[in-house]
């Protein structure tokens, strides 16, 4: 029987809770499916600041190192948020594991099934059928990472300094995955920029551009600003199938994705490197877009389904299971369509633990 081989790092505030089902719900998936767990658990995050001093230790990313996939939870919390920036677990713990395993290719998923339409800030008019888009981020370039950066005193003041920074190279390889995303999608993709402002965007746009014309003619690309995409997504969010954009704009549309798509709680997301795994795909980390959610953390109370989306999207792609990872999808959506709901989407209907919730789930598997 196949063994999927991954390391689990359920990190900081609700991280554990949701993980913990989600690993119950892999291990019954198995069982239908052949195959088995062979997954390490490690600290990252603010737990690893307490248990190791730091927040993305060299255990931690040996054991990642010697799997297939990273199941991640989330990472932060009150507790750390007097360390100076640097050291907080976002930065510190997030930021170097995306690095250190090249995880360029960030795939946010922004669906809200149209049962669920009240839990979008949106006029439920205007998505009648709920949404259905996906955003591609750039993950390991941009403002994020580019060099310099700094902070330095000069001429009596304190200057501080990011560097924008894209190569043509970086940008072909997300386009490649906006384009293997169309494909199985509408065929649409609109590449967001800021070309009337930014060289990386003017860049960006022609390579962009270039890449879709020669690699897949097929694909309907369309071009927008950063200020109008933001409006656009607020004002009819299903003009959009594939949203495809560089790293720092895509950190921002994608918390407005998931905030019209209703809850946090629900949205899934894969971050794929650049290396394959040793099954021959992509290695990959996988986490739920929303935070540590400190306020409930350790109540039991947490949606978990986003947890377990991403754990469907890890074994779609880092394992190849698309039959299981659809069954997860499919069961999640029975279960929340069929009234099965955590506190974040019941509406004054019965609010089910997380442990209920997942219990609801696998019973419609
Ligand atoms: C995200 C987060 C991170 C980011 C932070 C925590 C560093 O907001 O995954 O979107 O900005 O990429
Ligand atoms: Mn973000």
């Amino acid at each position: 029987m196949k063994s999927l081989k991954f390391a689990v790092l359920p990190g900081d505030g609700i991280g554990p809770e949701v993980m913990s089902v989600t690993l119950d719900i892999l291990k019954i998936i198995g069982e239908r499916f052949n195959f088995t767990l062979d997954y390490q658990t490690a600290d990252i995050g603010g737990i690893a600041i307490d248990n190791h001093g730091t927040a993305f230790p060299v255990t931690t990313q040996a054991i990642c190192e010697e799997s297939d996939a990273i199941l991640f939870g989330s990472v932060g919390g009150p507790k750390w948020e007097s360390l100076p920036p640097k050291d907080q677990p976002e930065r510190a713990a997030l930021l170097p594991i995306r690095k250190a395993f090249s995880l360029y290719a960030n795939i946010r998923p922004g669906l809200l099934y149209s049962e669920l339409a009240e839990a979008s800030p949106l006029k439920s008019e205007r998505i009648p059928k709920g949404i259905d888009i996906v955003c591609i981020r750039e993950l390991t370039g941009g403002i994020y990472f580019g060099q310099p950066k700094s902070t330095y005193e000069e001429a009596g003041e304190t200057v501080a300094l990011d560097t924008m920074i894209y190569k043509t190279s970086e940008i072909e390889r997300i386009a490649k995955v906006a384009i293997d995303t169309a494909k199985n999608r509408q065929k649409k993709v609109c590449s967001v920029d800021k070309a009337n402002v930014l060289e990386t965007s003017v860049l960006w746009r022609k390579t962009v551009t270039d890449y879709f014309k020669k690699h897949a003619p097929e694909i309907e690309l369309s071009h927008m600003y950063v200020d109008n995409a933001a409006m656009q997504l607020a004002r009819d969010p299903n003009q959009f199938d594939v949203l495809f954009t560089e790293n720092m704009f895509g950190d921002i549309l994608s918390d407005e994705m998931g905030v019209i798509c209703g809850s946090l709680g629900m949205l899934a997301s894969a971050s794929l490197g650049a290396s394959k795994n040793s099954i021959g795909l992509p290695f990959g980390l996988y986490e739920p877009s929303g935070g540590t959610a400190p306020d409930i953390a350790g109540k039991g109370i947490a949606n978990p389904c986003a947890q377990i989306l991403s754990a469907a999207m890890m074994l779609r792609y880092s394992f190849g299971e698309n039959e299981a990872a659809e069954t997860i999808e499919k069961a999640v959506e029975k279960a929340v369509t069929s009234g099965s709901r955590t506190g974040d989407i019941a509406f004054g209907g019965k609010a089910l633990s997380t442990k209920e919730m997942s219990e609801a789930i696998l019973h419609s598997i």
